[in-house]
């Protein structure tokens, strides 16, 4: 499989109302999405097979994309049509697309993958949110798989970097999967965070995610809970993060959240915090994106890194990553950014 033959997000099902075109890249392709008069979404390669104008420089007419510069048409399987020649047949290449979780998802014409698993059950849908991380996949997704960064980079999310020595890590692998459990010492809140979410002093912060590979996603489980009986705070979170590179230089980091709370009332009384939540954790992942500007390399190999106990998984990622996302060998995978056009999607 390439890294086009997997379901990834793409944007955000508000983002392409009727007859809009949205332009976006993908693993290196330039894609165009429009909706048609019939409320369909196709998504073409953004080329005119005719002289390679941008399709979305077009339009929308009918249920077709126009091209602007001698107005071929083309439906949602990129057939076309030329007004001045028609019998001439032309064919702009497609992708699958589907809406699910108010998103946009894409992926190649032939693949067949399995759409990513959404376990949402007891739990609230909070926010969605999309960022641009300006580093290569293999670096965002680092930074989103360990969390010793967490004292220094963030806000309220993570550990206090004074007691981090005391944070665990655990690691459970498989060939498709990489889980990684921490446990220790939380960061403060705030009175009043504490009070919402129910955190009492001796209360550890619980981060233990499952990152997979097709497409390259984690799911992350936060919750805070006493050390001793297991007890937890009223309010756990559970996020979707979903990495998609643009190119080999930029990555977009989607987020779906969700919440669950003992609370009583309906949805645990989570509705009114949706705001809040979306608020805060957009902070936080703004972090993480102001952080990935600031690599002095942004060469993805981690040769010639001096890693930590926390950075295990940096490896781990990297091979399912190379094997599974990208579908190259071990080998082609060490390849730096210098020779992109090898990286890029098949
Ligand atoms: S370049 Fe698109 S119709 Fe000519
Ligand atoms: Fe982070």
């Amino acid at each position: 499989m390439g890294m086009l033959d997997h379901w990834q997000p793409i944007a955000p099902v508000a983002a392409l109302k009727n007859k809009q075109l949205l332009a976006t890249e993908v693993a290196g392709k330039a894609i165009v999405l429009f909706r048609n008069s019939q409320g369909r979404i196709g998504a073409l390669d953004d080329t005119c097979p005719h002289r390679r104008l941008k399709l979305s420089a077009g339009t929308v007419v009918g249920d077709k994309l126009q091209c602007r510069y001698h107005g071929w048409t083309f439906d949602c399987e990129g057939q076309g049509e030329s007004p001045g020649t028609p019998k001439l047949h032309a064919c702009a290449g497609h992708y699958s697309v589907c809406e699910a979780q108010n998103y946009i998802w894409l992926k190649s014409r032939d693949s067949n993958p399995k759409f990513p698993e959404f376990n949402t059950e007891g739990f609230t849908f909070m926010c969605h949110l999309q960022h641009e991380s300006p580093a290569p996949l293999e670096l965002t997704v680092d930074n989103f798989c360990e969390i010793e960064h967490t004292p220094t980079t963030h806000a309220i999310f993570g550990y206090q970097l004074e007691r981090m020595k005391e944070v665990q890590v655990r690691f459970e692998t498989d060939d498709n999967r990489v889980r990684v459990i921490n446990t220790g010492p939380p960061k403060k809140l705030g009175t009043i965070l504490n009070w919402m979410i129910g955190i009492r002093n001796n209360y550890i912060f619980n981060d233990d995610w499952t990152t997979y590979f097709s497409p390259v996603y984690s799911i992350y489980e936060h919750f805070w809970s006493d050390p001793i009986t297991g007890e937890e705070a009223k309010i756990r979170w559970r996020l979707w993060i979903f990495f998609v590179p643009s190119n080999d230089y930029k990555t977009k980091v989607i987020t779906f959240a969700y919440a669950k709370s003992k609370y009583p009332g309906p949805n645990g009384c989570l509705l009114p915090f949706r705001g809040l939540m979306r608020k805060k954790l957009d902070k936080e992942i703004q972090l993480d994106i102001d952080i990935l500007s600031k690599f002095a390399d942004f060469n993805p190999d981690i040769e010639g890194m001096k890693l930590s106990r926390f950075d295990r998984v940096l490896g781990l990622n990297r091979e399912r990553i190379a094997r599974i996302y990208r579908g190259i060998s071990a080998d082609q995978s060490t390849l730096s950014i210098s020779k992109p056009s090898l990286r890029l999607a098949k």
